[in-house]
């Protein structure tokens, strides 16, 4: 059924939105805006879907728009800014799926309307059902509900064959769905069976650029199944998230150093333990941390994933605050991959009051270490390890670090001796100039204020 002109008119109008939208987020102090601006998008095309002449099913609709946005609202509510990423992985999943199920009504339907559009609805299908089924997996991995990589012997071989049936399946649907709904069903279960396959092998550590690959075909996959139903609002928003998921995998790799067939089908501790490092950890206690702070000139704050847990935010801009005040210049460094997606620490600065001319990405503020008096790094690690630029052994090897050993003092705040993320150990820790502070980061922050206070 071909929609009116004015429910295509505001679809369009729900797709610019989306697009002014997404220029919003692409800076932190419009982000929030932009979401907005985004959604009135998303509600505007979905009300003009209501509107659509001679629509039916419409209590369906409506009962679907109920449990997805009540169930969407309530997880909103509840999830953590830690559990970002597995909420960003089953949304995503759920949007391969709903494109993979479009293309699979209209195949039950009968009613594709020549080559391109058959064409389409199949790649659609099968891209969103690979999304589908490995976002799943993405999801149960960050979640911690499935621990272990699993990998099959002759894992590429097996992912490619799997990939040749899918596809050899798919070309025969195109010419033969109607009269073939086998075909269509086993097309469908090979499809979700290689987002399974695919994914299982893959380590948690590179779960979010998975995630973010998975998000750019999805896109790919609405845009496919937009241009199969004519409505020109999925196949903006479809092509704007393929184009932006691209654009963050590729950020992401590039700042992990792993390319993305890398990530995709080399298991990350393959490349070796990483060479032993001597020397042993210094501790500090706040007393001597504050008043190496208090009386330096210059302190580069770098935040990690141990700050977003500790929710220890609020505490570092106090602190920060604190410092200012008694004339000490404080920068933040925030690493590409800080903590466990795009943005995090920046959103988490950002909630605490910090403004965004005191926050510095890793090309503006690396040059400056060298000029710092003290480096303090909050629970982070991987991203100021550097052995990721040395040794050629280590799993991080060429991973871009933030040059944290390269300030006159190094202060390091974290619970204990463990490792980051990757498992590597961090050769920074076991410098001369490094000092550790062990605590949970918002207590630590919240004695370094009243050590600070004190001093006066
Ligand atoms: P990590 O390397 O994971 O290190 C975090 C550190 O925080 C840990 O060593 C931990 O040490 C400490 N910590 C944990 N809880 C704490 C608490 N409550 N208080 C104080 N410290 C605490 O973090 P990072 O430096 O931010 O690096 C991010 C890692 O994630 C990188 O390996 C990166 O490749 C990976 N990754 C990130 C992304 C994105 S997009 N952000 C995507 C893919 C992968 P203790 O246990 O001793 O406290």
């Amino acid at each position: 059924m071909s929609a009116p002109f004015y429910v295509q008119g505001a679809w369009f109008v729900g797709a610019l939105l989306f697009i002014f939208g997404l220029k919003g987020m692409s800076s932190p102090a419009s982000a929030r805006k932009g979401i907005v601006i985004a959604g009135y998008g998303m509600l505007l095309a979905i009300a003009a879907t209501f509107v659509i002449p001679g629509l039916q099913n419409l209590g369906l609709m409506a009962l679907a728009l109920v449990l997805g946005g009540g169930g969407a609202w309530v997880s909103a509510k509840k999830v953590k800014m830690t559990d970002m990423p597995q909420m960003v992985a089953i949304y995503n999943g759920m949007g391969g799926g709903a494109a993979a199920a479009i293309a699979a009504v209209e195949f039950a339907k009968g009613e594709m309307h020549g080559l391109v559009a058959a064409t389409l609805a199949t790649l659609g299908a099968l891209i969103g059902a690979v999304s589908f089924t490995g976002s799943c997996v993405a999801w149960a991995k960050l979640q911690g509900v499935l621990k272990k990589a699993h990998r099959l012997p002759a894992q590429n071989a097996v992912n490619v064959l799997l990939a040749v049936i899918a596809v050899g399946l798919g070309a025969a649907v195109i010419v033969l769905a109607p009269q073939q709904p086998e075909l269509v069903i086993a097309f469908f279960v090979v499809a979700l069976v290689l987002g399974l396959i695919v994914t299982l092998p893959i380590g948690g550590a590179d779960m979010p650029v998975v995630i973010s690959l998975f998000n750019a075909f999805t896109g790919l996959a609405v845009g496919f199944e937009g241009y199969v139903l004519g409505n020109p609002a999925l196949i903006i928003a479809g092509i704007v998230v393929g184009a932006a998921g691209t654009l963050l995998t590729q950020l992401m790799a590039k700042a992990m150093n792993r390319p993305i067939s890398n990530i995709l089908f080399t298991p990350l501790a393959a490349s070796g333990p990483g060479e032993a490092i001597s020397g042993t950890m210094k501790e500090v206690g706040p007393i001597d941390a504050a008043a190496m702070m208090r009386y330096a000139s210059k302190v580069i704050i770098v935040p990690g994933y141990g700050m977003a847990v500790a929710h220890a935010q609020h505490k570092v801009w106090e602190m920060t605050s604190i410092l200012e005040e008694a004339g000490v210049e404080v920068k933040f460094a925030i690493h590409p991959v800080a903590g466990r997606m795009p943005g995090h620490m920046n959103v988490l600065l950002a909630e605490a009051g910090v403004p965004y001319d005191k926050i510095f990405d890793l090309e503006e503020i690396n040059g400056e270490f060298g000029q710092a008096d003290v480096a303090l790094i909050i629970g982070a690690n991987d991203v100021v390890n550097p052995t990721a630029r040395t040794d050629k052994t280590s799993p991080i090897y060429g991973m871009p670090i933030l040059n944290a050993d390269m300030a006159q003092n190094v202060i390091v705040i974290k619970r204990g001796k463990g490792t980051g993320y990757s498992g590597v150990e961090n050769a920074l820790f076991y410098t001369d100039n490094c000092r550790m502070l062990y605590g949970d980061a918002q207590p630590m922050a919240g004695e370094i204020i009243q050590q600070l206070k004190a001093m006066g």
